[in-house]
């Protein structure tokens, strides 16, 4: 299974794919690993791996759907069958969206239908919750709207705040984000009709 894997930032979930290669046998070939921010934590972590790692600035386009189009042009020119949003901070077009359907995985940290968009762990801690955790869903044009493949649940403690609970969240992250990439790889996560569906079955 061929990844293109999309980063805005520190990628540690993108590490947590490379490291399932070697020490879990991840049946994946990541292809390229594109940044919409220069000079990302990212960048070099896939270099370090030998992955082909580019920067395509979002900064330079002055549409979303130009760099959307232009994003989609790249993306396209590795042949992947599977798309990975391993912290890309941008908003996607519907084209985008409509392109990878049911080939493109996002994680977001928050127990979805839950806290969409920024600021999940804050936003957890001050409505008071006892439970809070991350959601891997493909994408569709909803933003972290689209059908969850898996979910981890974190608690949350006294005295934590947001940092702290981040890293808990973030944990779980590196666990369930190689799974979901696994179980697509061997043909098991699948979309249809809005719904994931594992071995055939909705979730
Ligand atoms: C993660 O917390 C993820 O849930 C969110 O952005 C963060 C990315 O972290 N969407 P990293 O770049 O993979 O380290």
């Amino acid at each position: 299974t061929r990844v293109v894997v999309l980063i805005s930032g520190s990628g540690s979930n993108l590490q947590a794919l490379i490291d399932g290669q070697s020490s879990a046998g991840l049946p994946i070939e990541i292809a390229a690993v594109i940044s919409n921010r220069p000079n990302v934590k990212g960048l070099e972590r896939a270099a370090q791996a030998g992955i082909e790692a580019i920067t395509l600035d979002h900064k330079g386009f002055e549409s979303r759907e130009a760099f959307d189009a232009a994003l989609a042009e790249h993306i396209d020119s590795y042949r992947p069958d599977l798309i990975v949003l391993a912290g890309f901070m941008r908003i996607l077009t519907p084209a985008f969206t409509q392109r990878y359907c049911g080939r493109m995985l996002n994680i977001h940290p928050s127990l979805l239908p839950k806290y969409q968009g920024l600021n999940t762990h804050q936003r957890a801690l001050d409505a008071g919750d006892s439970e809070h955790g991350v959601t891997v869903h493909f994408v569709t044009a909803e933003l972290d709207g689209g059908p969850a493949a898996i979910q981890a649940v974190v608690p949350i403690l006294a005295g934590d705040d947001a940092s702290i609970l981040a890293s808990r969240v973030q944990a779980q992250e590196h666990v369930i984000y190689p799974m979901a990439v696994q179980w697509f790889a061997e043909g098991k996560l699948t979309m249809a009709d809005n719904k994931a569906l594992l071995d055939g079955e909705p979730l």
